[in-house]
């Protein structure tokens, strides 16, 4: 039986049809407007989950951590994502008030990568995102805290079920809450034959955004 190898040899994914190109002199000033751009594509191209993205933290002492979240939006300054405020990425963004997120999508060879400033959402708009989820999802944030060990999966999913089945409200946990990346630095990256990758970088400085094509 032959064993599947992943390649040892870098490769890069070719810009497939339909994407707008990479351009720098004619991208919008604001990174935020272009990456609304690039999302409404994706998504009218029915591409697969393109909204999971990498989100990376940093402990206080440097030691990174990634994991996967929902990109949730993309607001004319911010993307807005959701999770536990006492989880790991919790913790480290409260503790050093910045964040990374990573995306690639292969079905059109696309790339983007931000660092920001991390803004908590107001109680008022944390209850009001909560109250608007399924309550499965309000029960499984309910019963469910990211990162503690599972000492019972059986009583968690009873739990769960009881929760979902009951008539009561389903009060917000205050350690569930949104989360906006404000852009400092984003890149764009698009897929180019014989591995001439495009790439717009973006810098947010005291008199606002500038950008410009940078090698890749
Ligand atoms: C497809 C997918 C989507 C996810 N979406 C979220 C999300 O939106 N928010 C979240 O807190 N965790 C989400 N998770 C779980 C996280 O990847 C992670 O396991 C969890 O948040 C705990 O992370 P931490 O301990 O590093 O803080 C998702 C996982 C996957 C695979």
């Amino acid at each position: 039986m032959s064993r599947l190898t992943p390649a040892t040899t870098n490769s890069f994914p070719a810009l497939a049809s339909g994407a707008a190109p990479l351009d720098a002199a004619s991208a919008p000033g604001n990174p935020c407007l272009l990456l609304q751009d690039w999302v409404h594509h994706i998504l009218s191209i029915e591409a697969v989950e393109p909204m999971y993205v990498t989100l990376a933290t940093a402990s206080a002492s440097g030691i990174p951590s990634s994991r996967t979240v929902q990109l949730l939006a993309v607001e004319d300054d911010a993307l807005l994502f959701t999770t536990n405020f006492g989880s790991r990425k919790g913790v480290e963004m409260l503790e050093t008030g910045r964040a990374a997120v990573s995306l690639y999508w292969r079905e059109t060879a696309q790339s983007v990568n931000i660092t920001g400033k991390i803004v908590i959402a107001t109680d008022a708009e944390n209850d009001r995102r909560f109250a608007e989820d399924s309550r499965p999802v309000q029960a499984a944030r309910t019963v469910s805290f990211h990162g503690l060990p599972l000492e019972d999966e059986a009583a968690q999913l009873k739990a769960h079920g009881d929760l979902v089945a009951s008539a009561d409200i389903i009060p917000r946990p205050d350690y569930w809450r949104w989360y906006r990346l404000v852009p400092d630095a984003v890149t764009f990256w698009e897929g180019h034959p014989e591995a001439l990758n495009r790439r717009v970088h973006y810098a947010r400085g005291a008199a606002g955004w500038s950008h410009g094509a940078v090698q890749s």
